[in-house]
């Protein structure tokens, strides 16, 4: 039975999917019926990113919810994600797998705490990663995401004071990037910063021919070995138009998937954290999602973001803002 009750305990409907189910078909029957769309980020599993309609890094995902037509969007990533498309949609149903699917990163800027630091800063652009709460995201100027992080700070006079949060792998790399002097909020997130520097140079050491790529989330000692740095979608472009034939991934492995359908012929090694026998490194929130929960969560149309309008509203600005300039720069 449908119990909302769940929700809170759980994070999402705890119901048994009967084990016969052709889950793809019936996801698909589903979001024909409802017109729903579901939308997946790259560190998905591979059998989500499958069924999803539309695959994509922050900014593309954002950008996809703004202009869909949908009455539901299914949203398969993380917590924030899925409020980032309310704020954009408020007038659609936005339904996530799992309520718990949240983000360290998000979680390592406490609102309360930001809105003082921000305070004491009165002269100071805020520029936020994508990555925070919509309490932060209010307290925002314009937001962004590793795919713009770079341009979205180039577009501000030279002389402008800026505030970068939450994470300060991100907000250091652009600092080296642009030259620009920012006060960086201390954030990270904790499966970019568990790459194993000497794990990956072992990598390197018995494949020597394979390139280091990283996200610019992962800390500095990572990114002055890699030989290329992007968000996830800039990763994938990347490995598709190089003409290596191997690479170390330095990012969450669900990335692969896609790596390996789009150059079946190459080689991709995921880069190893710090304190585990795993090869790879998986964020325990993104994968907390599973077909079931999709399944279970368009079924009955629950677990929803709901929001409260005054914070939604607020949030909305920075992010239209973001998607503005980034439209008028072709990104
Ligand atoms: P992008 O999707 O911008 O590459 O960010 C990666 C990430 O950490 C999402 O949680
Ligand atoms: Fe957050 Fe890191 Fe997971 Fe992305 S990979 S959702 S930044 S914890």
């Amino acid at each position: 039975m449908f119990k909302e009750s769940d929700i809170k305990e759980f994070g999402f409907l705890n119901l048994e999917v009967d084990k016969d189910l052709d889950l793809p078909k019936e996801i698909q029957k589903l979001c024909e019926e409802k017109n729903a769309v579901i939308l997946a980020h790259y560190y998905q599993t591979g059998n989500i990113q499958d069924i999803a309609h539309f695959i994509g890094d922050s900014l593309a995902l954002a950008q996809e919810a703004s202009r869909t037509t949908a009455d539901i969007i299914l949203f398969s990533g993380v917590h924030f994600m899925g409020e980032t498309a309310k704020i954009l949609c408020p007038a659609k149903k936005v339904l996530i797998p799992d309520m718990k699917a949240g983000c360290s990163l998000a979680d390592s800027c406490p609102p309360a705490k930001f809105k003082k630091f921000r305070e004491e800063h009165p002269d100071h652009t805020v520029i936020s990663y994508i990555n925070c709460s919509a309490d932060i995201k209010a307290l925002t100027d314009i937001i962004c995401t590793s795919t713009n992080a770079l341009q979205i700070v180039e577009s501000l006079p030279k002389d402008e004071k800026i505030i970068f949060a939450p994470d300060r792998n991100l907000g250091n790399y652009i600092k080296s990037k642009t030259g620009r002097e920012m006060l960086i909020w201390d954030g990270a997130c904790h499966v970019h910063e568990e790459f194993s520097l000497e794990r990956i140079l072992d990598l390197k050491k018995e494949n020597p021919e394979a390139k280091i790529i990283a996200h610019p989330e992962c800390q500095k000692p990572i990114l002055l070995v890699s030989e290329f740095i992007g968000s996830t979608a800039a990763l994938l472009k990347f490995v598709q138009n190089d003409d290596a034939n191997s690479y170390i991934v330095a990012t969450e492995s669900g990335i692969l998937h896609q790596m390996v359908k789009k150059c079946p012929q190459k080689t991709f090694i995921p880069a190893p954290p710090k304190d585990s026998t795993c090869g790879c490194n998986d964020c325990n929130f993104m994968k907390l999602n599973t077909m079931e929960k999709i399944y279970n969560a368009l079924k009955f149309e629950s677990p929803e973001i709901i929001m409260d309008e005054t914070i939604r509203k607020k949030a909305e600005t920075p992010i239209r803002r973001m998607l503005e300039i980034s439209e008028k720069l072709g990104l």
